[in-house]
């Protein structure tokens, strides 16, 4: 089985010559065992496409919930399907905190991807570490699930990317470890029977994000057997990407 390797750049690298040269370095070393999804800034994703569309699927960080009007500074999901993007991750815990995006309007979003494209979404979900300390991560994430997911019909969630992402974890070198990972893994599974039912428990794509590197990537994918991993910092570095994405 394919797992999916999720790159997301965030804001990096500043220019655009920067993100060649790193897509330059990938090409023809990631050996196609796996899916690899690249999430560049969205302005060099015109870019990206034209030179580099043969090589890889790429996708967007974020989207707004509606697909047009007076929305200074926003892009749609219609948009990102037309320029030949495959992917949109939503509700990253960056959007969450420092954009303070609400459960609600990642609700919004994902009902528009997939009432109106054939965009795949990426969901994160995740709690922080005070959250973690007081033994909140189930009910953080069951009220994160049950929110973003309200009015979502079941056929539709094999289509989405649910991405369990700790926020502790994130960019800090602390990844979570095997029996945490599980334990989420399997809190998901049941957290989505609760809300829709059994049949479902075999049809859903979870992966993990949280300072994945090269030194950890068998543990999450083989020991873990997460579907994917969702990769920041280490994205960005060719050498420990390819590594991640031939795993
Ligand atoms: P790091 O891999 O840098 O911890 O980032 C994870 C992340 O936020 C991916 O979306």
């Amino acid at each position: 089985m394919k797992k999916l390797i999720i790159a997301n750049w965030k804001c990096n690298p500043e220019k655009i010559i920067e993100g060649m040269k790193i897509l330059n370095s990938l090409k023809g070393l990631v050996d196609g065992k796996n899916k690899v999804v690249i999430c560049p800034p969205s302005v060099f994703l015109g870019q990206f496409l034209a030179d580099f569309g043969q090589d890889f699927t790429f996708g967007v960080q974020n989207c707004y919930f509606e697909q047009k009007g007076a929305y200074t500074g926003e892009i749609s999901p219609k948009m990102i399907q037309s320029i030949g993007a495959k992917y949109v991750i939503i509700g990253h815990s960056e959007r969450r905190s420092i954009f303070k995006e609400n459960d609600d309007e990642i609700n919004k979003k994902l009902s528009l991807i997939l009432n109106e494209t054939n965009l795949i979404p990426v969901l994160c979900i995740g709690e922080n570490r005070e959250e973690r300390e007081a033994e909140k991560t189930y009910q953080v994430i069951a009220r994160q699930l049950m929110n973003c997911l309200d009015n979502i019909p079941k056929e539709k969630l094999n289509k989405i990317v649910i991405a369990y992402e700790p926020v502790w974890a994130i960019g800090t070198g602390i990844y979570a470890t095997e029996d945490k990972i599980i334990d989420a893994r399997n809190s998901i599974v049941k957290i989505l029977c609760d809300i829709y039912d059994k049949s479902i428990e075999n049809k859903i794509n979870i992966i993990y994000g949280g300072s994945v590197n090269k030194e950890n990537i068998d543990m999450v994918i083989n020991g873990c057997k997460m579907d994917g991993v969702l990769v920041g910092g280490a994205s960005l570095k060719p050498k420990d990407f390819i590594l991640i994405c031939n795993i």
